[in-house]
This record gives C-alpha cells, structure tokens and sequence, in this order.
C-alpha cells in the first residue's frame, strides 16, 4: 500500500530537532514575561468573517491564502492566517479591557496561509507574537519593537536590520492614496497586472512589489513620509526619539507596506541578510482601528510576530545552537533476562522518581548490543544486571566516558546520582 505523506508546506517536528524548538520557545516565554507579558491561547479556528473584517477582505492574506471551509453545520471557517485579529476577538468577547490600564499579551503557535512554498515560507508556519493593548503611546511602540529585537539578538543573532515607516491614519492616509495614485495613473501600463489590480484598491502595495519593473516605477513616488498629519508625524518622530535612545538602529523605509490591513502610524519589520528571499524575520505595527472594526471600543494598540521557522534557520545556519544539544540519559540499565528486567524494575522506576533519567533494556538484546544501544543514546552510565548483582543487591557502574567502574549498592543508587548532580 502507498504510504500516505504529509501536506506540502507543513512539517514533522521530529524528535532530533524538538529541543531546538523547547530552547527557543523558553526564550521567547522569558523575554516575554520578564517584560510584562502573559500568555494568550485563542482557538485555531475562527468564524471566516473575523479575518476578512480584521485583517482586510482585499489583501493577499485574505483574498487568496487562507484554508477556508464550511463545516457540517454550514458555517464558514477559516485556519487562523495570523492572531491579531484573534487575539483581539477574544479582548473584546472576554472583556479584558475592563481590567484597566494596558493588557500586555503574548503568545505562540501555528498559523496557516495558502503560500506558494519555498524555504522560510510555509502552509503551516509558526508565530510567536505579543500585543500591547491600550496604549497610544508612543513609548509602546518603542517597547515592542525592543522586545523583538533584544529577543532576536539574546539568540546570538547580528546580522538584523530594522525597517521602520509610519502608514499614517485614517486622516492623512487617503490624502497620500489620492497623491500616489496621481502618481501611478500615467504609469499603469508599465506594472506588472498584479499591480494594476491594487491600483485602485490599494495602490500603497505597489510600492511593496518585489517586481524590478514595478520597484522601478515607484523608484521616485510620493512618500508616506512627506504626508503625514501632525499627530502622525509626532507620534513617528517620538518613536524614532525612543529607539534612539535605546540605541536601536533603524532604517527608516517609507515603502513598507505591510500585507495586514489594519496598521496605523508605526510599521515595521525586521529582516535579516542572512535570510535568502524570504528575509523578513518578524514585522508589527500600531493598529489603532481594528478593535473597533470588530465591535469593540476605540482601543490602541501595538504589536508583532516572528516567523519561528524563519529564527530557526538563521539559528542553525549561525550554528547558534551547537553547544545546546541535550544529554544522554544518566543511565542504561542493561539485563541478561526478563527476570531480570522483573526484578530491577521497580529499582528503575524510583530512579526515575528521584528525577535520574534511567533507561532499561526492552527488546531483549544481547548484552553487547544493549551496550551499543547505550552508547547510541550517550548514557553517561551503563549498569549489568544477573544473577550475582541481584544476589548480592551490588552493581557496577561503568561510566561510558573513561571506562572506569564503580561498584555501588543498589539502595545506594539514587543517592549516587544525586551526588553527581
Ligand atoms: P506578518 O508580517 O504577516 O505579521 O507575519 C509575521 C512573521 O511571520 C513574518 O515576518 C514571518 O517571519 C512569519 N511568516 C509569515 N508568513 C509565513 C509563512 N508562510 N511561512 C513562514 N513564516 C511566515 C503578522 O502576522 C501580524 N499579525 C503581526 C502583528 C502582531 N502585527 C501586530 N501585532
């Protein structure tokens, strides 16, 4: 029979690379705590209408990537693409405004987006994000844009650029719109038809194009940046105040568009030379209006999310990980018989009780392959159990780095572990 594969685009997290994800989902849960944070699980699937209304019914996450389907009750749903929009669902059903002040949110998990696959863009990918919510400060942009990038580099990672911009508001931003379109209007034949398709309904993603023809023609279009309304152009000026401040370069690029609809003033992303196309690590901005267009009060709020994957490989091609790697068990304990796997069982067990990470044979190999098996697993002892060990309730531990031996009672076995600890 043919044996049935995983799905393009999703992956096994196998279990030689599910410590590399445990390493850094600690340090991601850390940084986030440590910062105020808490953490948010919110359903993996959600009424379609949520993502068409929060995220922006004509962007390419919404219009051609989400897993959407009916389910038996006929009801439209959708595999969460991303979970601002979630998150903020579940701040306004759960009334988590009424706790007062901001509410600092964090979270990690899978999002699914119908992608075109190559390396660092995946079907099922994985995010970890955070949400300040409630703030309109300026200051809050420039903590969350701190937390990406001092998490990013307690990884060890150096080579990452932070791209900045401000999309303005709901004032100053179709104002730009007209201007850019005047812009692009004598130009509409030269861009590729993606384009010509945004131009009307969203022509600030013609900017973000990655075609050369395109990149060429919005080479000198009108900027965000010289059209920015007064409470725009303080709020950007603060937030780059306060990067400065902290010492975190930025480059400020007034052609980033982020492919979320709902930003306002702050956007921003960072990327990093050492990824190939796919070179955005992580990316978040202000959205200012989007609890509101899910039925909630004017709230503001910032906030991002980073590609774990995308850390992942930068991580294993900086060989961030190397010293990293997790420990063989303390113990093998190999037998000649099931009697005496039977009898040394219960000796495993309170071993493992007492927190010593003990493995026992459970094929029924000969010795010298339960020996091999030891040594395939790192063990840092190996112990023999037969007759004379359980007459004389006295092992040996031979310690697989030097050979050595050390005769030790078997009441006296948790002890010896202990010590070594
Ligand atoms: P986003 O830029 O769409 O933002 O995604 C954030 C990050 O998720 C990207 O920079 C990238 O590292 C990773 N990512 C996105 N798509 C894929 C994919 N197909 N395969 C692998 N990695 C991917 C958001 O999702 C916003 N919700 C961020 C945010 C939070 N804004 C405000 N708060």
């Amino acid at each position: 029979m043919e044996p049935i594969k995983n799905i393009k685009g999703t992956q096994d997290l196998l279990p030689q690379q599910a410590w590399k994800w445990h390493y850094i989902e600690s340090v991601i849960r850390k940084m986030s705590e440590t910062a105020g944070y808490r953490e948010i699980r919110t359903p993996i699937f959600e009424s379609t209408q949520l993502f068409k209304r929060g995220i922006g019914e004509l962007t390419d996450v919404v219009s051609k990537e989400m897993y959407t389907f009916t389910d038996r009750g006929n009801t439209s749903l959708t595999l969460r693409p991303e979970m601002t929009a979630s998150v903020m669902r579940s701040w306004i059903q759960n009334s988590l405004g009424q706790e007062g002040g901001v509410q600092k949110l964090y979270y990690a998990g899978p999002m699914f987006r119908a992608e075109n696959v190559q390396k660092g863009r995946l079907r099922q990918f994985h995010q970890w994000g955070i949400e300040l919510v409630g703030s309109p400060a300026a200051a809050a942009d420039a903590e969350v844009i701190l937390l990406m990038i001092r998490t990013l580099e307690s990884f060890g990672l150096t080579n990452l650029k932070l791209k900045l911009n401000s999309v303005g508001d709901e004032n100053c931003r179709p104002v730009y719109r007209e201007i850019l379109k005047d812009y692009f209007r004598p130009r509409l034949a030269e861009l590729c038809p993606v384009c010509q398709g945004r131009f009307d309904s969203n022509p600030m993603r013609i900017l973000d194009c990655k075609n050369e023809t395109c990149k060429s023609v919005s080479a000198e279009a009108p900027k965000i940046t010289d059209h920015l309304n007064e409470a725009c152009q303080t709020h950007f000026d603060l937030v780059k105040t306060f990067l400065t401040k902290a010492n975190i370069p930025f480059e400020i690029d007034p052609f980033l568009v982020r492919g979320l609809d709902y930003y306002t003033k702050t956007a921003f992303e960072v990327i990093s030379t050492d990824l190939g196309s796919q070179n955005a690590v992580g990316g978040g901005g202000r959205y200012d209006l989007l609890i509101e267009q899910l039925g909630g009060k004017p709230t503001p709020s910032v906030g991002f999310a980073i590609g774990i994957e995308r850390l992942l490989i930068l991580l294993e091609e900086r060989n961030l990980f190397k010293d990293l790697s997790p420990k063989g068990p303390d113990l093998f304990v190999a037998t000649f018989s099931e009697s005496h796997q039977t009898a040394i069982f219960p000796v495993v067990q309170n071993l493992r009780l007492a927190g010593i990470r003990t493995e026992m044979e459970l094929i029924g190999r000969s010795i010298k392959a339960q020996m091999r098996e030891a040594d395939r697993l790192k063990a840092a002892y190996v112990l023999v159990v037969g007759d004379q060990e359980l007459e004389t309730q006295t092992v040996t531990l031979k310690k697989m780095a030097d050979g050595s031996q050390t005769p030790v009672n078997l009441s006296e076995l948790t002890d010896f572990f202990k010590r070594l600890a």
